[in-house]
C-alpha cells in the first residue's frame, strides 16, 4: 500500500514536470511572437488611414532673428510650413526666403504693407499683391499662388480682382499679443484638431518656441504637420 501511494506520487510528478515544460515551451512561442508583433507596430501605426493632420501658418514675417531660429527648429523635425509674407519685409532678408523654398515651406503673399486690403482701392489692392508676388519670385524663384489677407478681411471684389486663393484660419492663439511660450502653446494643444489651420507670427521668439513645442507635442499624440496647401486641396 505505501508502495502503491509513493508510485502514484511519482507518476504524478512526471506528468506536472511534463505539463510544466509544455507551457514554459508555449510561453516562449508567445513571447517570442508578441516581442515581433512589438517590433512592427510603429510601421502599422503609420500606414493607419486615419491621420490627424495640421498647419501651422506663420504671418508677418520674414524676420531676420525669429525666423531662421524657427526654420532651424522646424528642419530639425521634419516638419514643414506656411509663411505668409510681408513685401515690405523681403529686402535684406532674401536669403531667409530662398531657404524657406529650399526646405519645403509654402510661401504666400500677406501684402506689401499689411493693409486691409476692403478698405483700399482695387487699384491699390493689386499692386500690394503684385509687388509682394515680385518680391517673392526674385528672392525664392516660386510665384505664390495663396494669399493671407492682413485681418482676415476679404470679399467678393478682391475675389474677381485676383486669381490667389485665400487662405484663413482656425486656431488663433493671439501670439502677438499675449507673448506668452506656455499659454500660445497650451491654447493651440487644447484647440487642435484633424485639418485645422493655426494662425502664428514668426516676429516673436516665444511663438517660435511655442510653435516648436506644440510640434513636439502633438506628434506625440498622432499629428502630421502639413503645409495650409494640403490641407485646402482635399
Ligand atoms: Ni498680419
Amino acid at each position: 500500500m505505501k508502495r502503491q501511494v509513493i508510485l502514484w506520487a511519482a507518476v504524478l510528478a512526471l506528468i506536472g514536470w511534463m505539463s510544466y515544460g509544455i507551457w514554459r515551451g508555449e510561453a516562449a512561442v508567445i513571447a517570442e511572437r508578441d516581442g515581433a508583433a512589438a517590433v512592427s507596430a510603429p510601421e502599422e501605426e503609420k500606414a493607419l488611414p486615419a491621420q490627424k493632420l495640421i498647419a501651422l501658418t506663420f504671418d508677418d514675417g520674414p524676420h531676420p532673428v525669429c525666423t531662421p531660429m524657427l526654420l532651424d527648429g522646424l528642419k530639425e523635425r521634419g516638419v514643414k510650413a506656411s509663411f505668409f509674407l510681408l513685401g515690405g519685409s523681403i529686402e535684406g532678408n532674401e536669403e531667409i526666403v530662398e531657404r524657406m523654398a529650399e526646405e519645403g515651406h509654402l510661401i504666400g503673399n500677406h501684402t506689401f504693407s499689411h493693409v486691409q486690403l476692403t478698405k483700399i482701392s482695387p487699384r491699390e489692392a493689386e499692386k500690394e499683391i503684385a509687388d509682394t508676388n515680385e518680391k517673392i519670385l526674385a528672392a525664392a524663384g516660386v510665384l505664390p499662388v495663396y494669399i493671407r489677407p492682413p485681418y482676415g478681411e476679404w470679399n467678393e471684389e478682391l475675389e474677381e480682382l485676383t486669381d490667389m486663393e485665400p487662405v484663413f484660419w482656425n486656431v488663433d492663439p493671439l501670439d502677438w499679443k499675449i507673448q506668452d511660450r506656455e499659454k500660445v502653446a497650451g491654447h493651440i494643444i487644447k484647440n487642435a484638431g484633424d485639418g485645422r489651420i493655426v494662425l502664428l507670427h514668426d516676429s516673436y521668439e516665444t511663438t517660435v518656441e511655442a510653435a516648436l513645442e506644440v510640434i513636439d507635442t502633438l506628434k506625440k499624440q498622432g499629428y502630421t504637420f502639413v503645409t495650409a496647401e494640403e490641407l485646402l486641396v482635399d
